[in-house]
């Protein structure tokens, strides 16, 4: 595979300056180009990020030399494509500090992992009247399995409320816990506000009495160093897609004790050991839960990047990325007729906001035109616009390669769209 062995873009500690971010632009091919006449300004990164070169080439690096399937052939591209898709699977688990590799399991994404804990761990572990406490916050693919086993199970849905900056009540969630709570699943950042959840209190908290942890990483894990021993998680789950990897491959890692325990996800090849017409035994994990050819492009991809965020380095990235979220946040703020939506004290790079005077799709639209690409509407999670009573924001969310010239770009796209519906 595609390897990015040490730093390519220079200095190896404190924040990115400008000239290693106009480094780093050049591994991304797709931000240079015009859109509508305009260059590219791409401020939709919570939806999905663009891919540098190094997970590109080990993309193509895999089909054009080792195409094969995996763990099923003693053929020397066999063996490679397996020797490729196992590496990706050490490099996450070593960017998550995971114990062990056979805890990181491959799935479609953050969607999947959800609903395989559920699947899995809820139909095994939980009965009626059990409740599952989650925050007000969430993406729907943290609600909606949920709420499909309650229908199925009878267990209960509880939430955790949240103040009008977007921060987490603490002692509501306190309140909550209970001998009937069975897990806690709760997003790290969120899409909507970009509020960093408390995730090590939640865990302790919910240690105490007992009760697992699950958590949401999808939108963290791109911009932050994530340790799932730090963190105390049971369970984490991140798609690859928004961390500069390929769309269609994600993690979830959980607790080897807790995998052991549950039962498949779904069957097939691959997560059995033997098969007869009488009976079946299960693989042991990782491949208990990877029934049938995986995605292995996709796994090399997501080794890519993680190699290549680890050489920038995540501290460095989570420092430039505030900073950039910090000014965003203060020209918006100049702005009469914008409200910014989610001002938590502790937050990443989402800058969320509404406009009285126009729908959010109509500033997308306008915004587009000048190149700017944001997304606009409910997120994925219309309880929290539903808690803020608007019926869209439009969202600007930021990565390491966007620039403080783009945060201008943007404030001066709102001045257009004020020019248009005043
Ligand atoms: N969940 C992704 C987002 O927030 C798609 O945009």
């Amino acid at each position: 595979m595609t390897a990015t062995n040490g730093d390519p873009h220079g200095s190896s500690y404190g924040a990115l300056t400008a000239d290693d971010v106009a480094r780093i632009r050049m591994d991304f091919p797709v931000l240079d180009q015009l859109i509508n006449g305009k260059p590219l300004v791409y401020l939709d990164n919570a939806a999905t990020t663009q891919k540098p070169r190094p997970v590109i080439d080990a993309i193509s690096n895999y089909y054009l030399h080792n195409n094969a399937n995996v763990h099923r052939g003693v053929h020397t591209l066999s063996q490679r494509a397996t020797d490729d898709y196992e590496v990706g699977r050490e490099a996450i688990r070593r960017f998550i500090n995971a114990p062990d590799s056979s805890e990181i399991i491959y799935v479609r994404g953050t969607t999947e992992g959800l609903n395989l804990v559920a699947s899995s761990y809820g139909r095994k572990f939980f009965k009626a009247g059990d409740e599952v406490i989650i925050t007000g916050m969430e993406h729907h693919s943290n609600i909606v399995p949920w709420q499909i086993l309650g229908k199925e199970i009878g267990i209960r849905l509880r939430v955790i409320p949240f103040t009008d900056q977007g921060e987490l009540l603490m002692d509501e969630y306190e309140s909550m816990l209970n001998e009937r709570t069975r897990l806690v699943s709760v997003v790290h950042q969120s899409n909507a506000l970009g509020t960093i959840n408390p995730v090590s209190s939640i865990v302790e908290m919910a240690h105490a009495r007992g009760i697992p942890v699950m958590i949401d990483a999808a939108q963290s894990i791109p911009h932050m160093p994530v340790d799932v021993q730090a963190m105390g998680a049971d369970f984490l789950t991140f798609s690859g897609h928004k961390m500069y990897g390929p769309t269609g491959i994600g993690v979830l890692w959980g607790r080897a004790d807790l995998l052991n325990e549950m039962p498949p996800y779904q069957s097939g090849g691959e997560m059995i050991r033997s098969v007869t017409y009488e009976e079946t035994i299960y693989n042991v994990i990782p491949h208990k839960f990877e029934a049938g050819t995986p995605d292995i492009a996709g796994a090399i991809g997501l080794g890519a990047a993680v190699e290549y965020l680890e050489a920038i380095g995540m501290d460095r990235i989570a420092a430039y990325e505030q900073a950039l979220m910090r000014y965003g946040a203060e020209r918006l703020a100049e702005i009469e007729g914008v409200r910014l939506i989610g001002t938590a004290e502790n937050r990443g790079g989402v800058l969320s906001f509404y406009m009285e005077s126009a729908h959010a799709h109509d500033i997308g639209t306008i915004l587009d035109a000048e190149g700017i690409a944001v997304r606009t509407g409910h997120h994925c999670a219309q309880p929290v616009m539903a808690r803020y009573e608007i019926p869209a924001t439009v969202r600007a969310s930021l990565s390491f390669y966007n620039t403080t010239e783009e945060i201008d770009a943007l404030i001066k796209g709102i001045d257009r769209v004020i020019e248009v519906f005043g």
